[in-house]
């Protein structure tokens, strides 16, 4: 019996991503707190994703993908990504670097990358990601995932 499972996990500590996402023709983004740091040589990201969201088809088709790092003023954008929405990358500025994933220009950084492996880690993916690229766009403190509060919903998701 593991109670308040939702709140324990809230204090891991972790940032607020936008993962940017694109095929040849489409371009997706998406929320992510899920996200770390594997390696250091060569340099690698974990992502976790759910593989039903719209996302994970795009991701899979390219293996290409950016992870932006949202700054603590920037809720209003984890929230915005956060949701299913095909017009949302609407009324944003993107940029490219080396894989051509979209980039937010808003973002305090971003690292540009290209899946190696998946594995499967029960209702989700685990995307190993190389960064080929990564630079700092802004100043500012990060997002942390904790003070989204339930803004993914989470607390309903245990069994
Ligand atoms: C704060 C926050 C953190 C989230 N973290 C993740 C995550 O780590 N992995 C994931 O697959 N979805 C995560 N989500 C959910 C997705 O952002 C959400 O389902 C989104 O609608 C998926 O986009 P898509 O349907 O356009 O692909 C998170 C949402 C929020 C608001």
């Amino acid at each position: 019996m593991i109670e308040n499972i939702d709140s324990l996990f809230k204090q891991l500590t972790h940032g607020v991503y936008v993962i940017g996402v694109s095929n040849n023709e489409r371009q997706n983004a998406f929320t992510a707190a899920w996200v770390m740091q594997v390696s250091h040589a060569p340099p690698l990201l974990a992502i976790s994703i759910n593989p039903a969201h719209y996302s994970y088809q795009l991701l899979k088709s390219s293996n290409i993908c950016t992870v932006n790092i949202l700054a603590d003023h920037q809720f209003h954008l984890a929230e915005h990504f956060g949701q299913s929405n095909p017009n949302k990358m609407s009324n944003h500025q993107w940029q490219q670097d080396q894989t051509g994933a979209p980039i937010l220009s808003s973002s305090l950084a971003y690292f540009d990358c290209k899946v190696i492996n998946y594995t499967e880690a029960g209702d989700h993916v685990i995307a190993v990601c190389r960064v080929v690229s990564a630079a700092q766009l802004c100043k500012g403190k990060p997002l942390l995932y904790t003070q989204t509060g339930d803004l993914d919903g989470s607390s309903t998701l245990y069994d």
